[in-house]
C-alpha cells in the first residue's frame, strides 16, 4: 500500500484533494497532516473521516524534528504539500507567520524527505502546490507561462516564491524528485470567508457592506476547487519529475463584474427583487501592492498531460452560491470567535 502525505488537508483546497484521493485510491493510505489553524477545519472532511485508508495527524510543519520523526515512522512514498498561510491581507498584517509556515515549513518537509528518501529505491514524489501570484502582475494582455520570471509583490506571494525556489534547489542539489504547480484563484465549497467569493456571498445574504478594494478593476482567473484537485491528481501521477505546470480556469473576471454577478445570483436565490443588493457595494482603500491582473497559460498541462478545466463558470458559480446558502452552520462555525476580531480589524476603518 502506498503511503501519501497530504499537508494542509483540513483547509479549503486540501480537503478537496484529500477527499478525491481517499475515494479514488483505496489502495493508498492517505495521511492528512494539518496544524488546524483558523483556516483548517476537520468539519470539511466528516464524510470521509471513517474511510479505512484515511488518517489524520495534527502537527505543525514548522517543527522540523517532528517532520523528520513522522517521515521515519511512516516512510511516506509521496507528499502533496498544500499547508500554508494563504491570505494576502493577513500577510500584509503579519508577514513573519508566512515566512515560518510557507518557507521554513516547506524546507523542513524537504529536509525530512532528503534524509529518509536517501537510500530508498522505487518511485517517490514531492509535489509542491503553489500559486500564480509568484509571477507578479500582468497588464491588460498576456498570460503567465511556466517560464515567466518570478516577481512577487505581497509577503504571501514572496513566501510562496521562496518556497518554490527551495523545492527546485533541493531537486537540483540533492536529487529530491519534485514537481510544482502554480494555480490561479480557486472558488467553491469550504473556502474560508475572508477570501472574496465566500466573504461577499455571506455579506450579501446578511445585507452587509461589500468592501471593494480600489476601483474594483483588478482581474483574477477563477478555477473551481474540484478541478484544481483533479489537476493535482493528474500531475501527481503523470507529471515529469523536476517540471512545473501552470493550472488555470480560462476564466478571467474583473472584480466588480464578478461582484455584480454574485449579487444577481444571491438575490435571485433568496427571492429578492433584481438589484436589491447593488447598494451594498462600497469602494474602500486599495490593498497595498495590489496586483492588477493574473492570467494563466495552461497549455503545457493540456498538451503534455491532457488536463483542462471542464466546469463552466456560470454553473460552478451557481452551485457554489447554493452551497454557502445551504451550509449556514458551517459558515456560523467558522465565523465565530477570532474571525469577528479579524473582520473588525480589516474592515471597520476602511
Ligand atoms: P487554506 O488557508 O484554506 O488552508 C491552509 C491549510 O494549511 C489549513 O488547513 C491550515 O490549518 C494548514 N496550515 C497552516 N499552517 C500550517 C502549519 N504550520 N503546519 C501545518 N498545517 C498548517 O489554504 P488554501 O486556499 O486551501 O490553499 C492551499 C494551498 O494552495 C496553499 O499552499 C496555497 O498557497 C495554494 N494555492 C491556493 C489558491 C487559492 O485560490 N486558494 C490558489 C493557488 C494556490
Ligand atoms: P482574494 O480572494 O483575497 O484572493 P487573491 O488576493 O489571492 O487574488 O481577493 C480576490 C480579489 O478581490 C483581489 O483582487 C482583492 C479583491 N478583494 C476585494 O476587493 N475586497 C475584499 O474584501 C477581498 C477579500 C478581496
Amino acid at each position: 500500500m502506498k503511503k501519501i502525505l497530504i499537508t494542509g488537508g483540513a483547509g479549503f483546497i486540501g480537503s478537496h484533494v484529500v477527499r478525491l484521493f481517499v475515494k479514488k485510491y483505496p489502495e493508498y493510505a492517505i495521511y492528512n497532516l494539518d496544524k488546524l489553524t483558523y483556516a483548517g477545519n476537520l468539519e470539511n472532511l466528516t464524510d470521509i473521516e471513517k474511510y479505512p485508508n484515511y488518517h489524520f495527524i495534527k502537527a505543525d510543519i514548522v517543527d522540523g524534528n517532528k517532520m523528520f520523526e513522522l517521515f521515519q515512522q511512516y516512510q511516506f512514498d509521496g507528499v502533496i504539500h498544500l499547508a500554508a498561510e494563504s491570505h494576502v491581507d493577513r500577510s500584509i498584517e503579519n508577514p513573519m507567520e508566512f515566512i515560518m509556515t510557507n518557507v521554513v515549513g516547506t524546507v523542513n518537509l524537504l529536509n525530512a524527505a532528503r534524509k529518509i528518501w536517501k537510500d530508498s529505491t522505487g518511485k517517490k514524489m514531492f509535489y509542491h502546490v503553489s500559486t500564480d501570484e509568484v509571477y507578479g502582475s500582468l497588464g491588460e494582455t498576456g498570460a503567465f507561462t511556466e517560464t515567466t520570471p518570478y516577481m512577487p509583490h505581497s509577503p504571501y506571494s514572496a513566501s510562496k516564491a521562496s518556497s518554490d525556489h527551495f523545492v527546485r534547489a533541493y531537486h537540483d542539489t540533492y536529487g529530491i524528485p519534485i514537481v510544482i504547480s502554480n494555480c490561479s484563484n480557486n472558488y467553491g465549497p469550504n473556502q474560508f470567508p475572508e477570501k472574496l467569493i465566500p466573504l461577499f456571498i455571506n455579506n450579501i445574504k446578511h445585507q452587509k457592506k461589500l468592501p471593494v478594494y480600489g476601483q474594483g478593476i483588478n482581474v483574477r482567473d477563477w478555477l473551481h476547487v474540484e478541478e484544481h484537485a483533479t489537476a493535482i491528481d493528474t500531475i501527481f501521477h503523470k507529471g515529469k519529475i523536476g517540471e512545473t505546470y501552470n493550472i488555470g480556469g480560462n476564466n478571467e473576471w474583473k472584480n466588480i463584474d464578478l461582484i455584480k454577478k454574485l449579487i444577481e445570483i444571491v438575490d435571485r436565490k433568496l427571492g429578492r427583487p433584481d438589484g436589491t443588493s447593488l447598494s451594498l457595494i462600497t469602494y474602500v482603500t486599495d490593498r497595498a501592492g495590489h496586483d492588477l491582473r493574473y492570467a494563466i497559460d495552461a497549455s503545457k498541462l493540456k498538451n503534455e498531460l491532457g488536463w483542462e478545466p471542464k466546469i463552466k463558470f456560470t454553473e460552478g458559480f451557481e452551485t457554489t452560491v447554493e452551497w454557502y446558502l445551504a451550509n449556514e452552520k458551517w459558515l456560523e462555525n467558522v465565523t465565530s470567535g477570532s474571525y469577528q476580531e479579524y473582520y473588525r480589524k480589516m474592515y471597520d476603518n476602511r
